[in-house]
């Protein structure tokens, strides 16, 4: 059974045609014989249009998809009336939404997948809590800082999803398991060689105990997000792997969604 994996559609930002980013990922879809496809997260900055698109995917596709909301996903930007906890629970709308609990596959496998979120660990430890708390450096401004609104600290929401998963996986570890984040389980995933800004805003990219965790239930893949590039990694019995599609302008000599999703794209067979 092949699945498919990609994250970061980000159909809203920069593609001037998103139905060539939706023709995309039906062929490819089709052409590779995908049987259940894996979205980590960041459809659309709107949940509702996050909604459709899956929606819509598996209308066209006819194959289950399963996904976890991004950062971006719960944003309240364009429904400002909706903590991110409103929308978060919106999002539950979409059957194959891993908050709404894991999804048995054949063959003994199960999917176990939430948001998550970050814990600073990923960040330079130049700097205090304090100041990764300000979500700021310089000009820039973390955008979770303007637009979630969970009315909890950045550690306490780590810990809230760190703790859901881990109750999960512990109750599944017989099972052969794919666990997917959004945001990152490994700082080998984070942006490597970073300049100044890089070395603080690493810290709102994931968690080291989501790698951790991923090891202690030797699951057998991590999925995640979040970074905007394409990766992989083995450590232990554990495959990680990040696959984004990213906004338009970070393709390389390439403008055609169609084609870039085409090389982004990526399978694994279980
Ligand atoms: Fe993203």
């Amino acid at each position: 059974m092949n699945i498919g994996i990609l994250s970061d559609i980000h159909i809203d930002r920069e593609h001037p045609e998103p139905n060539r980013v939706i023709e995309g990922l039906v062929n490819v879809i089709e052409q590779r014989g995908v049987a259940i496809m894996i979205i980590a997260g960041d459809i659309a900055n709107d949940y509702e249009r996050t909604l459709h698109t899956l929606h819509l995917i598996e209308e066209l596709t006819e194959i289950r998809c399963l996904f976890v909301p991004g950062n971006h996903d719960i944003w309240n930007e364009k429904h400002p009336d909706k903590t991110s906890w409103e929308i978060y629970e919106a999002l539950k709308a979409f059957s194959g939404n891993l908050v709404n609990g894991p999804v048995a596959l054949p063959n003994g496998w199960t999917v176990i997948g939430d948001i998550g979120w970050y814990d600073y660990s990923f960040g330079s430890s130049q700097y205090p809590i304090e100041q990764f708390d300000q979500m700021e450096i310089d000009d820039r401004v973390w955008q979770d800082k303007i637009k979630t609104d969970w009315g909890k600290s950045t550690i306490e929401m780590h810990r809230y999803f760190f703790g859901k998963l881990e109750t999960q996986l512990s109750a599944h570890r017989s099972r052969k398991i794919i666990l997917v984040t959004h945001v990152l389980p490994l700082s080998d995933f984070t942006v490597q060689r970073p300049n100044r800004m890089w070395r603080y805003l690493n810290a709102f990219l994931g968690s080291k105990q989501y790698g951790e965790l991923a090891l202690k239930y030797s699951v057998a893949y991590s999925i995640s997000g979040h970074v905007h590039d394409r990766l992989q990694q083995q450590c232990q019995k554990t495959v990680f792997i990040c696959n984004c599609l990213n906004y338009a302008s970070q393709w390389i000599e390439n403008d055609d969604p169609v084609s870039e999703i085409a090389r982004a794209f990526k399978t694994i067979e279980i």
